[in-house]
């Protein structure tokens, strides 16, 4: 029985457009849940639009249009930007649902029943911007002295009857899950929440009264939800509940929240929170990324860098952007990115490295050996070049995709590829033509085997491509795996069937650096 494994994006606000961060953090949650798949597991991904709140309420407002029309339109952006990206959710939710109310209230009921919920006065900060409620004592001032939020966005004063969440009375097993070895990563994240909850924590206002884009609190006319009470249900709405069901049964617990690091508190304090007054299992994981930068910038309006992510999967192709977004930072930390940086580092990295190596080795075997496989010995420095091959591609980029090292796994995987190249250079299997055919056969045949291994091991984060190499070696889309590449017995059923390689066409074309002014 295949191991289930569920996974999550956090969900965005459909407010405006999606920007790069959106992609980013969607793509590296796609990176998971094909590698999941690949290695066996029955996986659940789910991601989706946070459409309620009172920032989707004012800027819907400010457009003229209705919360419900704003949320339709842009929702429809994230699915069209997540279908160009190849991301393979099972569920796109939003958090309009009808079941998505039903498993508020749900939840909401439980906690009433356990006592957690009562009415009273909320007074304090609120950002819009965050959706956040901060205490006074965190918040910054800003350059001309007005109060921020820790994060940097504008806070005000708001007084409203909320019902408020008993939050206080959760310190205790918050700290014991903070300090479980594995819930919380990366773990540099860790001392800020158990800091958090270490100052005392405070009760949660959880409904709000001045306005009513939500979703209604059962039994209490004129009160919505929090938005965040209602957005982080999503994660067990689109399992079934509150009726349970086998999605439910197979799935819940998640196996990984992946979220941004900035809403780390939600996600690891409320949340688990929420799922303690409801007599609910935790989340097994929760990992906070870093923010992607533009040339050391943060994307914004005011600076007229805000890139748009359908623009550059067009321009440079889906899983060039996938590669160097997933390659080139390490994950969980913050990264920069430029057109620049992304056409040079896929020029060389796949272009060059490993697109060159399919396409040199499948044309001397279509031109130098008819394209036909042959039964073949290999010497020392054959097997010397698939076990370092194997290693990359079957044990360290799976270790190192397992715990979210996305770039250290990849990186392995290119050495695999360079290592590869190196050898190409030292057999010249070009001048074995005329010299030694038989050794000729043995260098690209050794090669053949090399380019499909990893190709398998690198299709969770290039599935296009990958797929493409795996076409022209005419291995086909058969059942792969990590187990699979450990395997070479294929080789010889494949030589036996009378396999025929084409002249290739070359899949990873070289990209133009694009003019200063268009990027
Ligand atoms: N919409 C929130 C944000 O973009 C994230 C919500 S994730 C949730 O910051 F699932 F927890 F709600």
């Amino acid at each position: 029985m295949a191991e289930p494994y569920y996974l999550t994006t956090a969900i965005h606000y459909p407010n405006g457009k999606p920007h790069i961060g959106h992609a980013y953090e969607t793509i590296a949650a796609d990176v998971m849940a094909r590698f999941q798949r690949q290695r066996g597991r029955e996986v659940r991904f789910q991601t989706g639009t946070d459409e309620h709140g009172l920032k989707m309420a004012q800027k819907a407002r400010e457009l003229g249009k209705s919360p419900r029309e704003l949320a339709d339109e842009m929702s429809g952006y994230f699915r069209d930007l997540f279908e160009v990206l190849d991301i393979s959710y099972d569920r796109f939710i939003r958090t309009t649902d009808d079941d998505h109310h039903r498993a508020s209230q749900a939840i909401w009921q439980a906690m009433s029943d356990k006592g957690d919920l009562y009415l009273d006065r909320y007074e304090g900060w609120y950002s819009v911007r965050d959706e956040a409620y901060y205490d006074e004592k965190e918040l910054v001032e800003g350059q001309g002295g007005e109060m921020l939020s820790p994060q940097g966005t504008p806070v005000e004063w708001t007084e409203e009857e909320t019902w408020f969440f008993r939050l206080s009375r959760y310190a205790e097993p918050l700290l014991e899950l903070l300090n479980t070895p594995g819930f919380l990563e990366p773990t540099s994240r860790r001392n800020e929440m158990i800091a958090f909850v270490e100052r005392g924590l405070q009760d949660l206002s959880v409904s709000r009264t001045s306005f009513d884009w939500g979703v209604q609190v059962p039994g209490s006319e004129g009160h919505v939800m929090y938005v965040w009470v209602d957005a982080l249900t999503n994660y067990i709405t689109g399992l079934g509940y509150p009726d349970g069901g086998e999605l439910w049964e197979k799935f819940w617990p998640a196996d990984l929240h992946l979220i941004g690091k900035d809403i780390v508190r939600f996600h690891t304090i409320y949340w688990p929170a929420f799922l303690m007054s409801a007599d609910l299992p935790l989340p097994k994981k929760v990992f906070g990324h870093g923010f992607l930068l533009n040339r050391g910038l943060k994307e914004s309006k005011s600076l007229g860098n805000v890139t748009d992510p359908m623009e550059l999967a067009e321009k440079f192709g889906v899983d060039a952007l996938r590669y160097f977004l997933m390659a080139e930072v390490t994950f969980g930390q913050d990264g920069s990115y430029s057109a620049e940086a992304l056409v040079n580092k896929v020029n060389a990295e796949l272009a060059n490295s490993f697109g060159n190596l399919a396409q040199r080795t499948l044309s001397m075997i279509s031109k130098n050996m008819d394209g036909k496989l042959v039964p073949f010995d290999t010497n020392a420095d054959d097997r010397a070049l698939l076990a370092t091959v194997k290693e990359a591609s079957a044990h360290i980029l799976p270790r190192e995709f397992e715990a979210l090292n996305f770039s250290v796994g990849i990186e392995a995987w290119l050495k695999a590829v360079f290592a590869c190249n190196a050898y190409v250079d030292e057999q010249a299997p070009w001048t074995l033509k005329k010299t030694d055919p038989e050794r000729m056969n043995a260098v690209l045949q050794t090669l053949f085997m090399a380019i499909r291994d990893l190709a398998i091991a690198i299709q969770p984060v290039i599935p296009t491509k990958s797929a493409a190499v795996l076409e022209q070696l005419g291995v086909g889309q058969g059942h792969r795996s990590y187990d699979d590449i450990a395997d070479n017995s294929w080789f010889s059923a494949l030589a036996a069937s009378g396999h025929f390689i084409d002249k290739p066409t070359p899949i990873f074309p070289r990209l133009e650096l694009p003019e200063p002014e268009a990027v």
